[in-house]
């Protein structure tokens, strides 16, 4: 799924804190992602959980110390030669304070000394702990110095204290290390996506809408995150989660997705505007709950403004993308939409596929450009079609003045 990772060799540093065990999630979703990990424990870290469980699951050996009998006195130096990343977590204020001062007494804080790669630091402590100047002071260096440093979730504590200091969701992590493997040929742009279905008020219980889960448009504004853009995602109702990093502002309605895009879009580099927004909405909105009679009922239909063109109309040095959801004769009809949108590309795909379009996380699209450059791209998931359309983005973005 998180395809940066594929072949990924990532180093799982592993200190001793109660959510050592969260380690062990962690380094399950960074094996399914495809990464090569070794893990790296401490000492204490091998009081909370057991290296068996790390080897087990890593498939490698796990590394425990500079010195002994089974142990290579230059681990330090060559594991920091081949890495591509190190991720450590938890992070305790011990060995925060020991990287903050630049000690190296043990395999983990002697290989982030020789490590030249991203190294991630996922800081998990008491909220007390985490709170004191000397941690603080102790983080700070490490940002200075280049490091990333997570900032822990609030909440419950092991302890139970309640604050900030817990150690992030695993795929929170996972997320973060994507966007620190990830080129950032996205710096400095500002991205408008909207992403998921309308709802489009009867009644003060029903609603006219449509099948998507926003998941296409979630998985753009995460991945154009990844890659460094600032991005503000407009959102129709959908379950999926913000995106980390990601700006996101939650609408209803095809008029209050207008609304919000008409305000952001002056500000913005590209759109991209995955969303499935409803053409028609009812023509009045019944204040009490409609209730059942015996005759027929019909419903009177409006049109909904096109977003996409009433943006067009304001548009200085915007990309613009849009999305076609066809059922067929899908080249013919995204080709019309292209050219009577003004677009500067569209994505067309089959939505009646049953594994492409709406709520399945695979999509098979084909890429029409205002030259007349049609690509019909294979079956890829979703993360991998939104880097596609970025790759075609940041080439657009390229020609235009900033
Ligand atoms: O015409 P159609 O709805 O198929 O066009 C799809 C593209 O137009 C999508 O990018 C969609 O977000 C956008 N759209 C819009 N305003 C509408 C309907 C669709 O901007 N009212």
């Amino acid at each position: 799924m998180i395809s940066i990772l594929q072949g990924k060799k990532i180093v799982l540093g592993v200190t001793g804190g109660i959510a050592a065990y969260k380690a062990v999630e962690l380094l399950r979703l960074l094996v399914t992602g495809g990464a090569q990990v070794q893990v790296v424990m401490t000492r204490s870290a091998q009081e909370f959980v057991t290296p068996l469980t790390f080897q087990a699951l890593s498939g490698n050996p796990v590394h425990l110390g500079l010195f002994g009998p089974d142990a290579d006195p230059l681990e330090h130096i060559s594991l920091a030669q081949e890495v591509d990343a190190l991720v450590v977590a938890p992070a305790t204020a011990n060995c925060i304070g020991k990287l903050a001062a630049g000690i190296g007494d043990d395999l983990l804080t002697t290989l982030i000394l020789a490590a030249t790669r991203p190294i991630l630091i996922c800081p998990a402590m008491n909220v007390r702990m985490y709170e004191n100047p000397v941690v603080q002071e102790n983080l700070e260096r490490l940002r200075q110095r280049g490091l990333a440093v997570m900032p822990p979730d609030m909440g419950e504590m092991a302890c139970g204290a309640y604050g900030s200091g817990r150690l992030p969701e695993p795929a929170a992590i996972v997320e973060t290390l994507a966007g620190l493997l990830s080129p950032k040929d996205f710096q400095g742009y500002h991205l408008l996506v909207s992403a998921g279905p309308t709802h489009e008020d009867l009644d003060p219980v029903r609603f006219i809408t449509n099948r998507s889960t926003g998941k296409m448009g979630y998985a753009l504004a995460r991945m154009a995150r990844r890659r460094g853009a600032k991005v503000c995602l407009v959102s129709g109702p959908s379950s999926l989660a913000a995106p980390l990093g990601v700006e996101r502002l939650m609408v209803r309605t095809a008029l209050e997705m207008q609304q919000v895009l008409l305000e952001r879009f002056p500000r913005t580099d590209a759109l991209l505007m995955a969303a499935a927004v409803s053409d028609y909405r009812p023509a009045s909105f019944a204040a009490g709950k409609i209730k059942r009679g015996s005759a027929e009922m019909m419903v009177n239909l409006t049109h909904n403004p096109d977003i996409l063109e009433s943006l067009g109309a304001l548009r200085t040095r915007q990309v613009m993308v849009g999305f076609a959801a066809e059922t067929d004769d899908i080249q013919a009809h995204a080709q019309q939409k292209l050219e009577r949108k003004k677009l500067d590309m569209i994505v067309a795909n089959d939505v009646s596929a049953p594994d492409s379009g709406f709520a399945v996380d695979t999509n098979q699209v084909t890429l029409l450009h205002r030259s007349g450059v049609v690509e019909a791209l294979p079956l890829l998931s979703k993360d991998e079609v939104a880097d596609a359309v970025l790759d075609r983005v940041a080439t657009l973005l390229a020609d235009v003045p900033k």
